[in-house]
């Protein structure tokens, strides 16, 4: 993955970093590449670049392939991913890219208020954009009945994002590179109640990718990872219309799928890549994935039990709050991170010998949820 932050160069130049990365890794030639499958959420809006799989493959040496963009709101290449995984599966292809690109900061002429209008359109279209509701405010609605419900506290949510900006201080490919403290974080400015500006992730320019390849294929890469499971899932948009609203169903049916392929449970899982747009969702995932009963994880994350020394750290990149969130980049960025922790490659964060992990990439009003089980090889 590129580092996350801010680029001013167009989505192809950046993809094309992300890219070269993934072949030097695995040690293949881009002509070995059979097909891409790419997010890309907001390009048609933000870059007036909406034509961009063939563009893409060409301008990595792939010209010729079958080529996909994906889009799925902020869920976008965890999509991506699946259907490559998929393709391998069925025995169509043996050896497929899958990544993701997106540039949401300033440099692409769109300031804080463009861009949050940019991104509103992943919310329900008839319901939910005419009252003028944001993400921050579907977080935050969603956040604030789990607060009712199970007394989470705005501390609980700050300790969240101390933890996150401590581990992207670790990682040289995160936004942003600075501690920060629970009083910090509650003096900073209300965005949406309950959230302060520093339980928000920010908007960030950045690309990943990934090989996928069949058994046989990866028998010549230097280090691969098994995935083990891939769940995806959806659920009614309007939050007006969701059974139970901290519940993210969508997070638990898909987490049930990936975790039954995969034969194990959340007891098992060693470490997590969470999708913290806001702090309040990092807590709502740890306990849809079952890693905590539902209404623990405020406590658990304020108690330092997923931090990089608990029990079930989470979010050891620094996760979307301090690594970043370009996005169509962050579903495959979550899986360089379970890769380079599985196989003990994540320099100064790195955990103690983990073998299994799961990535949570939730799109829009956590409508969308893709979650993939990843093990390292015996
Ligand atoms: N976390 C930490 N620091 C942040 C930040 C964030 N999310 N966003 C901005 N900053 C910092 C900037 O680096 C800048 O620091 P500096 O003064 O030291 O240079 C300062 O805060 C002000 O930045 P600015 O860009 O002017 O902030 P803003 O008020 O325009 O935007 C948010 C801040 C939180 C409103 C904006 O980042 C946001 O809307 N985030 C959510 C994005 C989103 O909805 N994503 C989809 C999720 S589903």
């Amino acid at each position: 993955m590129t580092k996350f932050g801010v680029h001013e160069r167009p989505l192809p130049d950046l993809f094309a970093d992300a890219a070269f990365d993934a072949f030097d890794d695995s040690g293949i030639e881009p002509p070995e590449i059979e097909a891409l499958y790419f997010g890309n959420a907001m390009g048609g809006m933000t870059e007036n670049d909406t034509h961009l799989a063939p563009t893409l493959a060409s301008h990595i040496g792939c010209t010729g392939v079958p080529a996909q963009r994906f889009e799925d709101a902020c869920a976008t290449s965890a999509n991506a991913f699946k259907h490559a995984v998929e393709a391998v599966e069925s025995g169509r292809h043996d050896v497929v890219l899958a990544g993701g690109v997106e540039r949401c900061t300033p440099e692409t002429g769109l300031g804080t208020g463009a861009m949050t209008k940019v991104f509103v359109s992943a919310a329900h279209r008839q319901y939910e954009q005419p009252a003028g509701l944001t993400f921050p405010g579907v977080f935050a609605l969603l956040t604030k009945r789990h607060m009712h419900e199970y007394g989470t506290t705005e501390e609980h949510l700050a300790e969240v994002a101390v933890k996150n900006h401590y581990n992207g201080t670790l990682n040289p490919r995160a936004h942003f590179g600075r501690e920060t403290t629970v009083e910090k974080v509650l003096d900073s400015p209300i965005v949406a109640d309950p959230f302060h500006l520093m339980d928000c992730c920010p908007f960030s320019d950045g690309a990943s990718a990934v090989v996928v390849a069949s058994e046989e294929a990866a028998e010549s890469f230097e280090n691969p990872v098994d995935v083990a499971g891939v769940g995806h899932a959806t659920d009614v948009v309007p939050l007006a219309d969701k059974d139970a609203l901290p519940a993210t169903q969508a997070a638990r049916d898909a987490a049930s799928q990936a975790y039954d392929q995969a034969g194990t449970t959340a007891d098992a899982i060693d470490f997590a890549e969470i999708h913290d747009c806001f702090t309040g969702a990092e807590v709502m995932a740890t306990e849809a994935l079952g890693l905590f009963e539902d209404g623990a994880g405020g406590p658990a994350a304020a108690a330092g039990r997923t931090a990089l020394d608990g029990d079930v750290p989470v979010n050891p990149s620094g996760g979307l709050k301090a690594k970043g969130h370009p996005l169509g980049a962050t579903g495959t960025a979550q899986l360089v991170e379970l890769t380079e922790q599985l196989r003990g490659e994540a320099g100064e964060r790195q955990l103690d010998d983990p073998e299994r992990a799961v990535a949570h990439n939730l799109g829009g009003d956590a409508a969308t949820t893709v979650v993939t089980v990843m093990e390292a090889r015996q």
